[in-house]
C-alpha cells in the first residue's frame, strides 16, 4: 500500500470521480444557457475503465471514501453497476453529488448497490427562483429525488446550497426552516471562481460570514461540538434542537490545510485540486497497457506535487480553464 501523500503534510483518502461532464440544468453560476462543448464519448473513461481506477485506488493508494460526481452522474448510463462493482467487497464508503433529478427513480437501486449517501443539489424551494437559477422547471423532480433518497435509507440526506445575490440570498432561512422539517442537512457554500463562463466577481459573492448573519435573524445558531476535522463545513446547531446547519467557506476561510481530497475526472485524468492548473493523464497510461503499480506510482506523483492552498485570495490568481461541471463538485 502507498499513501497519497502531499509535500504539505496532507493524505488523500478521499476520491472523488466525475463520470460525466453532461448536465440536465443549466445552473446560472455554473454554465452558459446554451450548455458547453461536452466531452467527446471516446475521451471518456468506460466503466471498466472507472472501475479499475476505484478499485486500484481503495486497494493500493489508501482511498477510504469516494464521491461519484459530475456534472449529474445520474446521466451516466451504467450508474449502478458501476457502483456496483466498485463497491463489492470493498474497504471504501460510496456515496453521490447530485442535483437530484432522476433520484427517485435510481435511489433503491443505488443502495442496494452499495451507495451510502447521498448529497442534493437545491438553492431553493421556490418554484419560480428554481427556475431563473437553473433555467429548468425541474423542482419536482429534485423533491421527489429527496424523499427517496431518504425513503432509501441513504441517510443522512446532505443538501448543498449556492446563494447567488438578488436571485435566492432572500431565501436562506426558509430553505434551512424547510431542511430541518425533513430532517435534511443543509450547506450552504461560498460560491468559488470556477463557473465556465469565467464571471465570478469576489463582490457578488454571498460570503459565509453573511450567510451567518442572515440565519441568525430568524433561527439562533450555536457552534456545533464535536471536530470538524478535513470536512469543509462549519457546523452549527439551530434553535437548540438536533439539527444542523454547515457553511462552506471555501473562500472567505480556505481549509485546505486540511484537504483529503484527490480527483479523478470523466476523461482520466486526476487533479490534486479543485484550482490545479496541471492534470495526470491516467487514460493514456491506462489505455497504452500500463500495470497497476505503474498507474499507482502515476497517482501517488500527481498528489505528492500539490499545491499548499488554492489561491483564490491571491493577487495573481488564474481560474483553472476547466470548468466545476466538468471536474466534479
Ligand atoms: P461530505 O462527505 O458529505 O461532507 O461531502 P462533501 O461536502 O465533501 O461533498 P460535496 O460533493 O457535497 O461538496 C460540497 C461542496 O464542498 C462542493 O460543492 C464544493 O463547493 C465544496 N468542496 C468540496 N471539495 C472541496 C475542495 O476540495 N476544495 C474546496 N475549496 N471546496 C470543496
Ligand atoms: N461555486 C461553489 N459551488 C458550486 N457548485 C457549482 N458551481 C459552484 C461554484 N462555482 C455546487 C453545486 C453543487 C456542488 C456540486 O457544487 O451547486 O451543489
Ligand atoms: Fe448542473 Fe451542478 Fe452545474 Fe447546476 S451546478 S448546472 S446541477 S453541474
Amino acid at each position: 500500500m502507498i499513501a497519497l501523500r502531499d509535500r504539505h503534510g496532507r493524505t488523500a483518502t478521499d476520491l472523488r470521480v466525475s463520470l460525466t461532464d453532461l448536465c440536465n440544468l443549466r445552473c446560472t453560476y455554473c454554465m452558459p444557457a446554451e450548455g458547453l462543448a461536452w466531452m467527446p464519448r471516446e475521451e471518456q473513461l468506460t466503466d471498466d475503465e472507472v472501475v479499475r481506477l476505484v478499485r486500484l485506488g481503495v486497494d493500493r493508494l489508501g482511498i477510504r471514501e469516494v464521491r461519484f460526481t459530475g456534472g449529474e452522474p445520474l446521466l451516466r448510463r451504467g450508474l449502478v453497476d458501476i457502483v456496483r462493482r466498485c463497491a463489492h467487497d470493498s474497504a471504501a464508503e460510496f456515496s453521490l453529488t447530485t442535483n437530484g433529478i432522476g433520484l427517485a427513480r435510481q435511489a433503491q437501486a443505488l443502495a442496494e448497490a452499495g451507495l451510502t449517501r447521498v448529497n442534493v443539489s437545491l438553492d431553493t424551494v421556490r418554484r419560480e427562483t428554481f427556475r431563473a437559477l437553473t433555467l429548468r422547471d425541474r423542482l419536482d423532480d429534485v423533491v421527489a429525488g429527496l424523499a427517496a433518497a431518504a425513503q432509501a435509507g441513504l441517510a443522512p440526506v446532505k443538501i448543498n446550497a449556492v446563494l447567488v445575490r438578488g436571485v435566492n440570498d432572500d431565501q436562506a432561512s426558509e430553505l434551512l426552516s424547510w431542511c430541518l422539517e425533513r430532517d435534511y442537512h443543509l450547506r450552504f457554500i461560498e460560491q468559488m471562481p470556477l463557473d465556465a463562463q469565467q464571471g465570478w466577481r469576489r463582490s457578488e459573492m454571498v460570503t459565509a460570514a453573511e450567510i451567518r448573519e442572515r440565519l441568525s435573524l430568524t433561527h439562533v445558531l450555536t457552534p456545533a461540538p464535536g471536530e470538524r476535522g478535513s470536512a469543509p463545513a462549519d457546523l452549527w446547531t439551530v434553535d437548540g434542537g438536533p439539527g444542523t446547519v454547515g457553511v462552506i467557506a471555501s473562500v472567505t476561510e480556505p481549509f485546505c490545510g486540511a484537504c483529503d481530497r484527490v480527483r479523478l475526472t470523466a476523461d482520466g485524468q486526476v487533479r490534486n485540486c479543485l484550482f490545479s492548473t496541471t492534470e495526470s493523464d491516467l487514460r493514456s497510461a491506462l489505455r497504452s497497457g500500463a500495470d497497476d503499480a505503474r498507474i499507482a506510482e502515476l497517482w501517488a506523483a500527481a498528489v505528492a506535487s500539490k499545491l499548499p492552498g488554492h489561491g483564490i485570495n491571491d493577487p495573481t490568481f488564474l481560474q483553472p480553464p476547466r470548468p466545476m461541471s466538468a471536474i466534479g463538485g
